[in-house]
């Protein structure tokens, strides 16, 4: 095979708790991701020369500063792959949104890298390489719904959510990662029981309603002072029948939970025609996703 074809998903966080600062400068993380069916759509396939190309939302970084190409970088020292390889990259998961899009991608060109070279058994796990490009890319290759732990790459695998639907908007506005965690001091601290509590709803396929009660993001609060739009936006979503919003890992992005897919497209529909970026999406029960050539 010489071309590998995968979509790679977003991923919203139904709780996002930090637990104290660690030794090495990260927080210690506890989370509960969802995958949900919105993706950036990634080819790799053998060439004469390395090649990167980009299209769809604009903004992203061509350089060597982008995902894809530290994830090839970093799969060619740990496993002696050679090969040329041409990487094409088409964006629909908004930048700085914190759905995830950068890291979906880097897991994606892990995985497909892997696939070229024939799944060899000297290559280290790729879920190693993708601890070491950030700490929500390890998520990407298995998908579903998983409770985060450490950085967020100790992933332990749950149910993932079988019913209702969600919009996925975001203001004119964006939030770096580094920028979300300036904001975080000891008085935001939880112990993890949101998430305990969240995973056990998933674990025992509660209704929606209860679902929507279990919901918690520690950056809610300070991101949306500092971007009050975002509020704007989940307000909005409250207005179009959204049973619960909240913001999407650490900005810019919000979601709403909705009882199906029919009442979210309506509610992104009414979104878009006021000029707000918002797409109607479902909870998927895996990760990447290689497409049949
Ligand atoms: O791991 P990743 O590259 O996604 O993290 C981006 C930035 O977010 C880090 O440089 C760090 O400032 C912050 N971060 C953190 N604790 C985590 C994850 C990220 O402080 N668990």
């Amino acid at each position: 095979m010489n071309t590998i074809h995968i979509n790679c998903p977003a991923k919203i966080n139904l709780t996002l708790e930090i637990l104290g600062k660690r030794p090495d400068g990260y927080h210690e993380l506890r989370t509960v991701f969802q995958a949900v069916s919105l993706y950036d759509e990634l080819r790799v396939s053998l060439a004469e020369r390395d090649t990167f190309t980009v299209h769809g939302l604009p903004g992203v970084p061509a350089d060597a500063s982008n995902l894809c190409l530290r994830a090839l970088e970093l799969y060619r020292r740990h496993s002696g792959y050679t090969a040329p390889v041409a990487i094409e990259l088409h964006k629909r998961i908004p930048l700085q949104a914190g759905l995830g899009g950068g890291s979906s991608d880097a897991a994606g060109t892990l995985l497909a890298l892997s696939r070229l070279h024939g799944e060899p058994v000297q290559a280290p796990p790729l879920a190693d390489l993708a601890a070491d490009l950030g700490s929500d890319v390890a998520f990407f290759l298995t998908g579903g719904a998983m409770t985060g732990s450490g950085r967020g790459e100790v992933l332990e695998p749950l149910a993932p959510l079988r019913e209702g639907a969600l919009v996925l908007a975001k203001p004119d506005a964006a939030v770096s990662t580094a920028e979300a965690y300036g904001l975080i001091h000891a008085g935001l601290y939880t112990d993890g029981s949101y998430s305990v509590k969240c995973a056990a709803c998933l674990s025992q396929g509660c209704a929606l309603p209860e679902l929507a009660s279990k919901l918690y993001n520690v950056f809610a609060g300070p991101v949306e002072r500092l971007r009050p739009q975002i509020e704007s936006v989940r307000h909005r979503l409250h207005e179009l029948n959204a049973q619960a919003t909240l913001l999407c890992g650490s900005g810019a992005a919000a979601f709403g939970l909705f009882a199906d897919l029919s009442r979210a497209r309506e509610a992104a529909a009414s979104l878009q025609a006021e000029g707000t970026w918002a797409v109607a999406v479902e909870p998927l029960p895996d990760g990447l996703q290689v497409v049949e050539q």
